[in-house]
């Protein structure tokens, strides 16, 4: 990604706006304080044994054999772990500014989990977003934050929250629940290509899967239905495009960007203080990673994946810290630099989050004794 300065201003169409009034009219529950504790702890993210980031701590690059390795982990991470989980390849190529006429590969990964009842089309998504390639130069360069522990931070999620969105979907379907408007809700994870530059960052030299992905998504018509608020596009079922980047380096502080997905930043700002208060985090910051419950930055926007999106009307809640780590686009940024309790609060975070958003207290159930007159 890259910080400048112009400004950017948003103009939703009329459905967009509908969809989010849609959106905001559906219960949103907190978790319980039993529900936060028994968020499992997210030891498989370690860099030296645990088995989601380690193997993304490689050079990422499109075109080289480190994609294809990638590739091949995030896609066996969900054959293996999670079955359920729907993989869709998005693929495109390009040229760039460094590789001449050759058309270099960029391939993005979808891991979809919608409710078994739905049609394609017919679910709105909640889409966790981070990119998996990795800058070209420095040589060598292996971004950790940027963005490797973003994606295993992803892998953590989806394993937390499948567990739970399968027996909502499994109680829903036995009642016949299923198919209530509010309800149809799922979530997908986007491992995007080719966020990084190949030589300096411009328009061109940027962003190739997230702008393939959205300009796809954009024309891409779902299939006709009976229902009236089916989603006309796969872009329109994104009910948040929640987008991870620089996340793994010490004392984050990560502001709000913007005004009309400020409520879902509280949100997640106040799981985190949640989570800090039943001591279930174990970095200690002076401040929360989320602190700006308050205001939305008035700087300039920060290009990322999100950009071809919000073009498109599509809601974004940015999490990438401002400043940046000391180590970016560096080669320090690397395994040894990470502060793994940061990494692992985030992941604590980001599921709590996201269950709550897919309004998961719906299938929790209070573990005996812990009603609310026991402390
Ligand atoms: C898209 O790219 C992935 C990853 O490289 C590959 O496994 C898949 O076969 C490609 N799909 C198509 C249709 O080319
Ligand atoms: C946000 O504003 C409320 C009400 O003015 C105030 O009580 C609270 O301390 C503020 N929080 C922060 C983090 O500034
Ligand atoms: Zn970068």
């Amino acid at each position: 990604m890259y910080l400048h300065s112009p400004s950017l201003t948003l103009s939703l169409p009329a459905i967009s706006l509908w969809l989010l009034l849609a959106a905001l009219t559906t219960a949103y529950k907190p978790l319980s304080d039993s529900f936060l504790r028994a968020i499992p702890s997210p030891d498989s993210v370690n860099i030296d044994k645990g088995p989601l980031l380690s193997p993304l701590l490689i050079p990422r690059v499109p075109g080289t054999p480190g994609q294809t390795t990638a590739q091949e982990h995030l896609h066996s991470f969900f054959t293996s772990n999670l079955p359920s989980w729907s993989l869709t390849w998005q693929n495109s190529t390009s040229t760039t500014p460094a590789t001449g006429s050759a058309q270099i590969p960029f391939a993005n990964l979808i891991a979809k989990r919608e409710p078994p009842w739905t049609k394609p089309g017919e679910a709105n998504l909640l889409t966790l977003v981070a990119h998996y390639d990795s800058k070209r130069l420095p040589q060598g360069f292996l971004g950790a934050t940027d963005s490797a522990v973003p994606c295993a931070v992803l892998m953590y999620v989806a394993q937390v929250v499948d567990k739970y969105v399968s027996q909502m979907y499994e109680e829903m379907s036995e009642l016949g629940e299923g198919g209530e408007v509010d309800m149809d809700m799922g979530v997908q994870i986007l491992f995007l290509d080719g966020e990084e530059a190949f030589e300096t960052w411009t328009d061109a030299d940027s962003l190739y899967g997230a702008r393939s992905l959205a300009e796809t998504w954009f024309t891409q018509r779902n299939p006709a239905g009976q229902k009236f608020y089916k989603y006309r596009t796969p872009l329109s079922q994104i009910s948040l495009f929640l987008l991870l980047d620089l996340l793994g380096a010490p004392s984050p502080m990560v502001p709000s960007y913007f005004p009309t997905t400020h409520w879902a930043y509280v949100a997640l700002s106040s799981v985190e203080s949640r989570l800090r208060s039943l001591n279930l985090l174990e970095s200690s910051p002076t401040r929360n990673f989320l602190p700006d419950v308050n205001a939305t930055m008035s700087g300039g926007p920060i290009s990322d994946d999100h950009l071809p999106f919000i073009a498109r009307g599509v809601e974004t809640l940015h999490i990438i810290p401002h400043p940046f780590p000391a180590v970016w686009h560096t080669m320090k940024d690397d395994g040894a630099h990470l502060d793994m309790k940061v990494v692992r609060d985030w992941c604590k975070i980001v599921a709590s989050f996201a269950l709550e958003w897919l309004d998961m207290m719906e299938v929790w159930t209070e573990p005996e004794g812990s009603g609310k007159f026991l402390k």
